[in-house]
């Protein structure tokens, strides 16, 4: 099943084309990576899928739902894409505890049983109970990302875009989240859409990746030719 269908996707600034023809499908349960050099469009892309950049032209659908440029997202579509950005300490509010950080997607959605939730949400990411008093400044880079992805999994979204989720954190923190996002990937049956810089990561990821040069998709790498490294040499 495709889960998430472009086509022809062109995304303008003014004379500047940041995403030109871009076109692929992405089925349930893949992850699906872009790569290319920095300002190729990778995650204007995103964004795009995310509902945050809604000027563009061409067609896109997210599981089975035509999307339309200029529309907000709503409903089960707000719920079900949800991104998580490269810097988590940019992404979560500085005067939020983190049970705010968390609670508060729930209540907008009308969710009860918020401690409860809130409590399993710090679980599934590996966060002590005792995190929901703390701030962002309070907690590691490594502990700020795994709220990031906490609070995107609250609503149990069906696509996770991944827009850098590691390059802000060292190494060895870095293959913790990974492996964490694709035990997640597996329990929830998601589909991730992921842009990296690291060929490391782009390989232990991927099913599949596209790799982006001037904002258009220049080649396919399938899981075949990722293992092998083609992608090291694009
Ligand atoms: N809001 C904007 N207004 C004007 N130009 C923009 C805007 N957002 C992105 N661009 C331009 O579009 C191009 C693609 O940017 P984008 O952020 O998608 O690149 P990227 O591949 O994610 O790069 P990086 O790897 O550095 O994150 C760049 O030339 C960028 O300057
Ligand atoms: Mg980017």
């Amino acid at each position: 099943m495709t889960v998430v269908k472009l086509e022809q996707l062109q995304v303008t600034f003014g004379a500047k084309t940041a995403v030109s023809s871009a076109s692929f499908a992405v089925n349930a349960g893949e992850t699906f990576s872009l790569i290319g050099a920095s300002g190729c469009g990778k995650s204007t892309l995103l964004r795009v899928l995310a509902g945050l950049q809604r000027e563009w032209q061409g067609q896109v659908s997210l599981l089975d739902q035509s999307v339309t440029p200029g529309a907000r997202f709503t409903g089960a579509l707000r719920r079900n894409v949800q991104m998580v950005f490269q810097d988590p300490y940019a992404s979560l509010h500085p005067n939020h505890t983190m049970y705010r950080t968390l609670a508060e997607p729930l209540q907008i959605h009308g969710k009860t049983q918020i401690e409860a939730r809130v409590t399993t949400a710090l679980q599934e990411v590996g966060l002590p109970a005792d995190a929901v008093n703390r701030y962002p400044h309070q907690l590691s880079g490594g502990q700020r990302q795994r709220v990031a992805i906490a609070r995107a999994l609250l609503l149990r979204p069906k696509i996770l875009l991944l827009d850098e989720p590691t390059s802000a954190l060292d190494m060895s923190v870095q293959a913790e989240i990974l492996n964490l996002l694709n035990r997640l990937k597996g329990e929830h049956g998601m589909t991730y859409l992921l842009v990296s810089h690291d060929a490391d990561v782009i390989a232990h990821m991927s099913d599949r990746a596209a790799f982006m040069a001037g904002g258009e998709i220049r080649r396919f790498f399938d899981r075949r030719a990722l293992l092998s490294g083609e992608h090291r040499m694009a």
